[in-house]
């Protein structure tokens, strides 16, 4: 057995043994975790849920709705048909007004004329991308401006957000990679985004993958799952609904918790696609016992 033959299967009884898995070029540098069902279903779903099924591909019929016609007109994308529903499904109900919508990534532009045909006349739509050919997008007579600067910069969204904020809607299709995800998200949700108004990140599908979209231990889901966890801070090792209920001597009348926990409304998740609200005024839930 030569030496290459000996290390591969050195490596895959290694694999085996620790869940490792091993990726191409030196052994020794390759080495990653491989994605497993989730630790909570591993441990919990009873086996009906885990039985091995084939899972067709999806039907071909394009979906409906305005705003898949509008960006179905315009060349040069790529995007999992179910966001359309899920964009008209959260940005919909807001849309009752002119709105100001950041979108992060521009590439050649489709998403940006989508946005400025599809929201109420009178929005403001901005992209933001770090190449700068885009400049040639930025069309301020129309409502849509564009700035060239990186997602992870946060003194650039911090001009941006005071140039065009507070924003009704985040949209996040910039460079998938989690780490510069997270940054913007840290940057702009409680400084840019107006109360009330919804943060989306898309094509999420990249953190299941490998480097250089997971560059980080946290993937972005991760991180929106401890979002949706936060949002019960109040909630935590107080077992007493009491402590909210409308008239109950108990009632607290405030809690300390860190300011996100009482700032997220929602959190909300489809295949790759995740929306987190921010909450209009913060303030503990209110119970009422009948
Ligand atoms: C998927 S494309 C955007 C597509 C566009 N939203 C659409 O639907 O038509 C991603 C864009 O993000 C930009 N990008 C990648 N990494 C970035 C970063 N760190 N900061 C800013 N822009 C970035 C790329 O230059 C590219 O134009």
């Amino acid at each position: 057995m030569g030496l290459s033959a000996a290390v591969d299967g050195w490596f895959s009884r290694l694999g085996r043994l620790t869940g490792l898995k091993r990726r191409g070029g030196p052994p020794f540098l390759r080495l990653r975790r491989a994605y497993a069902p989730p630790p909570a279903l591993a441990r919990q779903a009873p086996a009906a849920f885990m039985a091995p099924v084939s899972q067709g591909a999806g039907a071909d019929a394009p979906p409906g709705g305005r705003l898949y016609a509008l960006w179905s007109a315009e060349p040069d994308g790529h995007k999992l048909w179910h966001y359309f529903a899920f964009y008209e499904q959260v940005i919909g109900p807001l849309a009752t007004r002119p709105l100001r919508l950041l979108e992060i990534g521009v590439w050649r532009g489709a998403s940006l004329s989508m946005w400025s045909r599809w929201l109420p006349e009178g929005s403001v739509v901005v992209g933001l991308d770090h190449d700068p050919a885009v400049a040639r997008f930025d069309r301020p007579q129309a409502g849509i401006h564009v700035r060239v600067g990186d997602q992870a910069d946060a003194a650039f969204l911090g001009r941006v957000a005071a140039e065009f904020g507070p924003f009704d809607v985040v949209v996040d299709d910039g460079g998938h990679v989690a780490g510069p995800m997270i940054e913007s998200f840290n940057a702009l949700f409680l400084d840019a985004l107006a109360p009330g108004g919804v943060y989306i990140v898309e094509d999420l599908c990249t953190q299941f993958w490998e480097a250089p979209w997971r560059d980080r231990r946290d993937s972005f889901f991760d991180y929106a799952k401890a979002l949706a966890d936060a949002m019960h801070w109040h909630h935590f090792g107080r077992p007493r609904i009491e402590a909210f209920t409308l008239g109950d001597p108990s009632r607290l009348a405030a809690i300390e918790t860190p300011r996100i926990a009482g700032e997220i409304a929602e959190v909300r998740f489809r295949d790759s696609i995740v929306a987190i609200s921010r909450r209009a005024a913060p303030g503990l839930p209110v119970i009422e016992r009948r």
